[in-house]
């Protein structure tokens, strides 16, 4: 009831919300002020260390940590059995050991911890492990994991989901098909390449814990140390960490380095610093996950869809981290942005002997719409048509049906407004005429993807945050919440909100960071949901405390509190704006009348439902559309593609800052590029063979091409002045329009992600 109050506020009338501010963080992190979890140092304070298995899969026989304990300087090494709690966390299922104690599952597994007077002290103890191994059979891959012979990674199997759908009748469908195609796609594994390796520090302080974490879930970490060390969840403390990065990758097991420092410091009674080296960052911790998929598509010669017969094999490496999430994902959106009536999914998600796979950005959508964006082309190319023209031709419209039954009628479904307008700024028709022919050395080409996306967790659970507004006696106001800062601009996005409900200047406002202690628990700042499930508490937090401020505002001027205005700074009567007060003379006035001025804002989703057994149901509450075109040249005598430019539109609903929001766009498209055309996290029988930087090749800042970003706004009823998602959206296409252009320059079709010049100069040579 509440919420309706702002909602309708049109773009024109809006003083914060819209405007391009200055990222709340900034200065502090251009001027080194911002203080990340290995900047924090205590007195007396000790260097953690993992001691890492180096066998993909064995039985543990014997851990001997004698000769380690006797380096100099060593205060304390430790094995499973010294895990006071439970041994087992997870983000989906309890699969993963704190520290391994019946045998290890992949090469990154932790098989004994170190405390230590310095790093180097620890380092050196660390060598000094002994461990006795039975090695037991390996599987690689999901397809062969899946055999009934295959070798058990879990006592349960490894099958870890499995979703599937049935939509109408793929097999009459088929019949009706003019044309069809049948193919298969595969992508890599993908790191997330945060810059800051990961880190924790903790200190025991009275009964409890703090913990200074980089991570982009306090929360969750606080419930992991909780378990792993057997305290309850208000004796662990957990402050968030200025983050270096995390794109998805700290994400539930942020905790397992948390849980690790915060066991080494309860048995030493001494705060503990774990700082990952970047090979460790590789060697531990989870991956995008690497799909097989294949896809048969009929349509008839106009180019309307009539059946998809999909599956899907992706690797989950060792353990279950966010897995069945991914998956439950990656089926919801299993055709893409179009209509499609007759669907039949089989997918799986499959436990392997390899680094494990997680939430990346995008989770589970990146390689999805890598095979049907791909797909689309390849059966635009069957039919003759302009790979535009037969997207459009199925795409939703206002009141469709997609792949899991939902109806999209509860918001505005924009996708080809969306195409429509990239179809303008890239003038797409002209340049797939005019591109396309070089016939020497240097060919150009131009590609287009799509995608439609559901917003925050939908299905995949609970959808709620919260956050605390304080108007402080002087006027100024402290805002917290946890949904965490983790780069894309939280902290900014939500104090502008708040100053838009408060009518004051966005400079009144402060965020304090994420603290387990204080800020209420808003699930995980994971799907995109920063900006509408933290936007939407701190509204929410701020129309309470507005509501008390006006009741004394109409006391004072002796109006109703309908009659009262927040605006630039100052509190007046609508009816007679002589009647006025500064919000800061007002904020002392109401602190002297003992008026709360603290107010905890509560937001969440409608629930939504989704069978697993029949692939049915709501997936998700509303949903964002996006489209990207990419322009390259191909050099046939290298194999080497350049991006020339990049075009970006997307529907996030509001866009509540167009500064970080175009900010989001041009790392979620370099991001993409990186998928598309070089990042590929080899592991070859259980070993990575890409440890660090130097081998694992990321897209450097003189490729980054000029990339042209423009918003469509259609406010969502749901969402905080209507805004929705765009932190995912904006990498999940970037490949496809790549990987499309590349055929539309050479007329090769690369459908196994990097497309890396040894594999373009392979296929020209065909
Ligand atoms: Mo994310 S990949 O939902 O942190």
């Amino acid at each position: 009831m509440e919420s309706s109050m702002v909602v309708e506020v049109k773009k024109e009338e809006l003083n914060v919300v819209g405007k391009p501010v200055n990222r709340i963080d900034a200065v502090s992190k251009v001027t080194g002020t911002a203080k990340y979890a290995a900047d924090y140092a205590f007195p007396n304070m000790l260097y953690g260390k993992v001691v890492y298995a180096d066998r993909p899969h064995a039985r543990i026989l014997k851990v001997d940590i004698s000769e380690a304990e006797k380096v100099n300087g060593v205060a304390v090494v430790l094995t499973a059995k010294d895990v006071p709690g439970q041994n087992r966390i997870g983000g989906a299922v309890p699969d993963q050991p704190v520290i391994a104690d019946d045998k290890v599952r992949y090469v990154g597994d932790c098989v004994a911890l170190i405390a230590a007077e310095s790093r180097r002290i620890a380092e050196e103890a660390a060598k000094k492990v002994k461990v006795e191994y039975e090695d037991l059979p390996a599987v690689f891959n999901p397809i062969d994991a899946l055999k009934e012979d295959a070798p058990k990674i879990h006592d349960q199997g490894n099958l870890l989901t499995y979703y599937k759908i049935r939509k109408g009748n793929v097999d009459d469908g088929f019949k009706d098909a003019d044309v069809v195609i049948e193919r298969e796609y595969k992508t890599q594994i993908v790191d997330q390449a945060y810059l800051e390796p990961d880190a924790s520090v903790a200190v025991p302080i009275g009964d409890g814990l703090l913990i200074y974490s980089s991570t982009q879930h306090p929360f969750t970490v606080r419930s992991i140390v909780a378990r792993a060390t057997g305290l309850p969840m208000s004796k662990v403390r957990v402050v968030q960490a200025t983050l270096g990065g995390g794109f998805g990758g700290k994400s539930v097991t942020s905790g397992l380095v948390a849980a690790r420092a915060a066991i080494l410091a309860l048995k030493t009674s001494r705060p503990v610093k774990l700082v990952y080296t970047r090979e460790d960052v590789m060697r531990e911790r989870y991956k995008r996950h690497p799909f097989i998929l294949k896809y048969k598509v009929g349509a008839k010669k106009d180019g309307s869809l009539v059946a998809m017969e999909i599956k899907f094999y992706a690797d989950a490496g060792a353990y279950s981290e966010s897995s069945p999430f991914v998956l439950f994902r990656s089926t919801v959106q299993c055709t893409g942005p179009y209509e499609v009536p007759n669907v039949k999914l089989d997918a799986y998600m499959v436990y392997t002997n390899n680094t494990y796979s997680g939430a990346m950005r995008g989770f589970g959508s990146p390689q999805v719409n890598f095979a049907v964006e791909s797909l689309m082309d390849e059966l635009a190319k069957e039919l003759g048509m302009d790979p535009l023209d037969l997207r459009l031709k199925n795409a939703f419209k206002n009141g469709s049906t997609t792949a899991t039954g939902q109806v999209l009628d509860n918001h505005t479904v924009s996708i080809r407004q969306v195409l429509q307008k990239i179809a303008e700024m890239s003038n797409w028709y002209e340049k797939r005429k005019e591109l396309g022919h070089d016939t020497g050395r240097y060919r150009r080409g131009i590609g287009l993807a799509c995608s439609y996306r559901g917003v925050s967790l939908g299905g995949e659970g609970a959808d709620y945050g919260g956050a605390l507004v304080t108007v402080n006696e002087d006027g100024s106001v402290s805002v917290t919440s946890g949904i965490a800062e983790n780069g894309q601009g939280a902290k900014t996005v939500m104090s502008q909100i708040v100053a838009e409900v408060l009518g004051i200047p966005y400079e009144y406002v402060y965020f304090i960071d994420t603290d387990t202690g204080f800020s209420p628990d808003s699930g995980m700042t994971v799907a995109s949901r920063g900006t509408i499930i933290g936007g939407g508490a701190a509204k929410n937090a701020a129309m309470i405390i507005r509501d008390r401020m006006a009741g004394v505002a109409s006391e004072l001027f002796n109006v109703p509190k309908e009659d009262i205005e927040f605006k630039d700074g100052f509190v007046f009567s609508k009816t007679n704006p002589k009647n006025r007060i500064s919000f800061k003379e007002l904020a002392s006035v109401c602190v002297q009348k003992k008026i709360s001025m603290t107010a905890s804002g509560f937001f969440s989703l409608p629930d939504v439902h989704w069978d697993p057994e029949t692939g049915e149901g709501i997936a998700y509450v509303t949903y964002v559309y996006s489209a990207n075109v990419a322009e390259v040249t191909v050099d046939t005598e290298t194999g080497e593609v350049k991006v020339n430019k990049v075009y970006a539109v997307h529907d996030p609903g509001r866009v509540v800052n167009p500064k970080t929001a175009r900010g989001q766009v041009y790392g979620g498209v370099v991001m993409a590029m990186g998928m598309a055309l070089k990042e590929d996290f080899n592991v070859v029988d259980g070993y990575p063979q890409t440890l660090n930087f130097d081998k694992y090749k990321l897209v450097r800042a003189n490729e980054i091409p000029e990339i042209e970003v423009a918003f469509i706004e259609n406010p969502d009823p749901f969402g905080p002045f209507g805004a929705k998602s765009l932190g995912e959206p904006a990498t999940e296409i970037g490949a496809p329009a790549i990987i499309n252009a590349i055929d539309h320059a050479i007329n090769v079709r690369i459908r196994d992600l990097p497309a890396t010049p040894d594999k373009i100069l392979k296929a020209l040579k065909k």
